[in-house]
């Protein structure tokens, strides 16, 4: 079991930034990415909807041999991983929670942050919980197309910079940004931009990593050193030919 897959899903490629993090920290660990591009984007969706192909992703890669699985996706984390614990009970599920508690620590004493997040994690019951424990200090700001928006421009990212600026201008005194969505690593330097280089950036995707090799060391899944690591990428995109 232990020099078994790591599956990680999201609905396209927000969570290869979550990918990478994991490969660079556990080099010997073998991964199986899977995209699910036909449904995306999630944030749009209605919460039964999301949590529909969350599971699905979820019994696609367990039924892949997968000894754990991370939920690269804030909005799949949010509104479905008590279902996929509940479904695949003896095996570790990591997810992706924006770093609200990490950014409200480090915030100036009279600091703001915004917390970029898709709708449904917007409305959702786990992130205005986490929202609520910081003093009014953190500002949910939803901004329903721009995973999608970054899903087609990952090759031309710039062109979404005047989108980007226009979404900030009016929180202009933040101290820092939340990227609440694994997509937003992308715009992470327009955002920089938006501010003039003046802002702090925080990202989950750090800090699932780490709780991905912590979870995979207490439960004596840790792939042996020397066998070799490597990722295995799926879609669920079929081209029409
Ligand atoms: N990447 C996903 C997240 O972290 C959402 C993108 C989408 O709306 O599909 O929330």
């Amino acid at each position: 079991m232990r020099a078994n897959p790591i599956g990680v899903f999201d609905s396209g490629v927000g969570g290869l930034n979550v990918l990478r993090k994991c490969a660079e920290l556990m080099p010997d660990e073998k991964f199986i990415y899977l995209a699910d591009e036909a449904r995306m984007p999630y944030g749009v969706k209605p919460a039964a909807e999301i949590r529909l192909a969350a599971l699905q992703s979820a019994e696609r890669l367990f039924s892949m041999n997968c000894k754990a699985l991370v939920v690269a996706c804030n909005t799949a984390t949010v509104t479905a991983i008590d279902d996929i614990r509940a479904l695949f009970s003896t095996r570790p599920v990591i997810g992706l929670e924006p770093a609200v508690k990490p950014c409200y620590r480090e915030l100036g004493k009279s600091g703001r942050a915004v917390a970029l997040v898709t709708a449904a994690t917007y409305n959702s019951a786990k992130f205005a919980r986490l929202v609520e424990t910081c003093d009014g200090k953190i500002i949910p700001l939803a901004v329903p197309e721009l995973a999608k928006l970054i899903e087609d421009h990952t090759d031309d990212i710039r062109a979404i910079a005047p989108f980007v600026r226009d979404v900030l201008a009016p929180y202009k005194n933040a101290e820092a940004v939340i990227l609440g969505c694994s997509h937003y690593t992308y715009i992470a330097d327009l955002i920089r931009e938006a501010y003039d280089g003046d802002v702090k950036i925080y990202d989950g995707a750090t800090g699932a990593a780490e709780r991905l090799r912590y979870c995979l060391a207490i439960s004596d899944l840790t792939a042996p050193i020397g066998v070799g690591g490597g990722i295995r990428f799926y879609s669920t995109y079929v081209r029409d030919v």
